[in-house]
């Protein structure tokens, strides 16, 4: 029976994975921030684990009481909306932490006993931020955009070892908590120059034509921790969808 550990599960895209693999049959260690033993199924195969991405201690703590890990999903991220004229520094730096250096520290942990059993994959969560750019986005894209080309070079490397890397890149999900979590950080990032136009982006974003659900994200995920075809890439949701096959 196969391992997955899955990072920010407590809402979103993570819980519905954690629910997908775990009605698959896997062994599922679904990690959390603050551990929440209510939002998913009573069983002996899913164990919910305290896991901060962004703590050095907590990270260590979590994978040595995981066990092997065969699939490791980085899903935990934090967004931003705002001017980046207007954007702090601190903030700026506080998105990369979780969705750039935390994707990167736990990666870091999980190698060694994938190196070591030669095998295992790590999938990484982006955005269709990353397939087409939208405004008002740059430092979350920059984050994302980042972990793109980390996980391209990375599957290169880790392929020498039978080891996989794959990335998702779900659309925009209104089903989520991502827009509520973000909530505070986006205090005072839209000044009155930019206000009408972010705006009229935010009456765009709130009636798209097409969305993601946590389902979509969860099935591509599973998708890509299986895919042995060589693949980089899997877009996730039907806007996510579009996107890619547009560009
Ligand atoms: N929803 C969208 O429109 C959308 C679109 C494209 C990509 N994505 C990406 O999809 C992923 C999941 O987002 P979502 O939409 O499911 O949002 P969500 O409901 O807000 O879930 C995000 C999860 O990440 C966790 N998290 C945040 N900081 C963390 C940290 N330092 N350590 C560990 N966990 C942390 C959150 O935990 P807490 O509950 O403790 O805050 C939560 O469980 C993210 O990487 C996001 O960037 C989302």
């Amino acid at each position: 029976m196969k391992t997955v550990l899955i990072t920010g599960c407590s809402s979103g895209y993570g819980l519905e994975t954690a629910r997908h693999f775990h009605a698959r049959g896997w062994n599922v260690i679904a990690s959390m921030r603050t551990p929440r033993e209510d939002v998913l199924p009573q069983s002996d195969r899913l164990r919910v684990l305290r896991l901060d991405v962004t703590r050095p201690d907590s990270i260590a703590a979590a994978i040595a009481a995981c066990g092997p890990i065969d699939v490791l999903v980085n899903n935990a991220g934090i967004g931003l909306f705002g001017a980046f004229e207007a954007t702090p520094m601190t903030t700026v730096r506080e998105v990369f932490e979780t969705n750039v250096f935390g994707v990167m520290a736990v990666t870091q942990a999980v190698l060694p006993q994938m190196r070591e059993r030669r095998s295992g994959a790590v999938v990484n969560v982006t955005s269709s931020a990353t397939l087409a750019p939208m405004p008002l986005v740059a430092a979350y894209t920059a984050s994302k955009t980042a972990v793109e080309g980390f996980t391209g070079s990375l599957a290169l490397e880790l392929a020498e070892l039978n080891v996989r890397a794959k990335l998702v890149e779900p659309g925009y999900g209104p089903g989520t908590q991502f827009s509520a979590n973000s909530g505070s950080r986006m205090d005072g990032l839209i000044p009155e120059t930019y206000a009408a136009f972010a705006q009229r982006t935010l009456a765009s974003f709130m009636q798209p034509s097409e969305v993601t659900l946590p389902t979509d994200v969860a099935e591509v995920v599973w998708r890509a921790a299986n895919d042995a075809s060589g693949s980089l890439h899997f877009a996730a949701g039907a806007d996510a969808l579009a996107l890619a096959g547009s560009r």
